[in-house]
């Protein structure tokens, strides 16, 4: 039996199935969540309480913290159905150890690997006629977290709920984005929460994001908060570059650590390519597209997956990256990974953790 089996989970199932609603031929991003959920309570120092059951409205009070001092992480994780109908989530143990970390930081109880991975495991079970198999679609996890005391002074929560939801998902991203560079906002400075997958990261790229919209971009890409010089990642993935014969990622506490930019980075480096994990200036970017050495740009991401990049715009000018079919490092390691975590290959690295 493994940590991962030893938890005691009550199983509530839903009296009606809602998967008959769902168009498995057009799936959109997060629209019809499958239908259970595990709910985990924590009070007086321990996780208590833990079951599947029907995914539904919870109740909260309106004096809730998280609702006003913001402590609430999440996570974005990929299950995927094998064509003889095995399940297979894509390293949730990177997941949950990330988890932890944004816990830590926000001064949240770390969440278990019993009830994190093991709860997973069986909701999946579950809810298993939930999971697409066609390429290019799979079951989009979210676990979540937040703090529930209901109290207005400042200070830790002393009780949380942890969540776990799904989704069929179809891409995220259709098509190849636009990114605007952002030289005036911020997304995160240094030792701040930037690292972190929390709430908040995100409600705050949303006005920055809507100004980029409104000027024809799909995204931003984030740059330090010090110089605006740096870039750091884009609006909801980090980024991936090559240049010359480099894959280079930016680095460092203010970027997310991406499982999917982990993922890509380590394949790189088996495959012999030269990586690098730095910083990449706004200006080394704009000059590379300009003398044709930087030859991929992507977003990656759990979502977003890999999203090839086709324009870049900074102080008003437009950089047009290389056709997507000359794009020799993201397309393979696109293939690669389609079949890998559809179980059309060996699993050399142990990424697929078997339901
Ligand atoms: C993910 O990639 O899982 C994320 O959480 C990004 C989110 C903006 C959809």
């Amino acid at each position: 039996m493994s940590a991962t089996d030893q938890i005691s989970i009550r199983v509530e199932p839903t009296k009606e199935s809602r998967l008959s609603q769902v168009d498995f031929n057009n799936l959109k991003f997060g629209q019809i969540m499958s239908d259970h959920m595990l709910v985990a309570e924590y009070n007086d120092g321990e996780w208590t309480d833990i079951s599947i059951q029907p995914y539904g409205d919870i109740a909260v009070s309106p004096s809730m913290s998280a609702l006003h001092y913001g402590q609430a992480i999440f996570e974005g994780i990929k299950g995927y159905k094998f064509e003889n109908g095995t399940v297979s989530i894509f390293r949730p143990d990177k997941n949950w150890e990330r988890f932890n970390k944004s816990a830590s930081r926000l001064q949240m109880p770390e969440v278990p690997e019993d009830i994190f991975l093991g709860g997973l495991k069986k909701l999946l079970d579950i809810d298993r006629n939930w999971i697409p198999s066609k390429e290019g679609t799979a079951l989009y996890i979210r676990p979540f977290m937040f703090a529930t005391e209901a109290a207005l002074g400042v200070h830790p929560s002393i009780s949380y709920k942890f969540i776990i939801i799904t989704c069929p998902v179809g891409a995220y991203y259709s098509k190849p984005i636009s990114l605007k560079v952002e030289t005036h906002y911020t997304r995160a400075a240094e030792g701040g929460v930037g690292f972190s997958k929390n709430a908040g990261n995100y409600a705050l790229s949303l006005y920055p994001t809507q100004l980029a919209n409104d000027e024809g971009y799909d995204q931003i890409m984030w740059t330090d908060s010090a110089g605006h010089k740096y870039i750091e990642e884009a609006g909801t993935a980090n980024l991936i570059f090559r240049i010359g014969d480099t894959i280079i990622t930016p680095h460092g506490d203010t970027i997310l650590h991406g499982v999917t930019r982990r993922t890509i980075m380590e394949l790189a480096e088996k495959w012999g390519y030269k990586t690098e994990q730095r910083k990449v200036s706004v200006e080394e970017l704009i000059e590379g597209i300009k003398n044709g050495t930087v030859t991929e740009a992507f977003a990656a991401g759990t979502a977003a997956t890999i999203t090839h990049i086709d324009r870049i715009g900074f102080h008003g000018q437009d950089y047009t990256l290389p056709p997507v079919e000359g794009r020799e490092f993201s397309l393979k390691v696109l293939d690669y990974l389609n079949q890998l975590r559809y179980g059309k290959i060996e699993d050399p690295f142990g990424w697929n953790f078997i339901v």
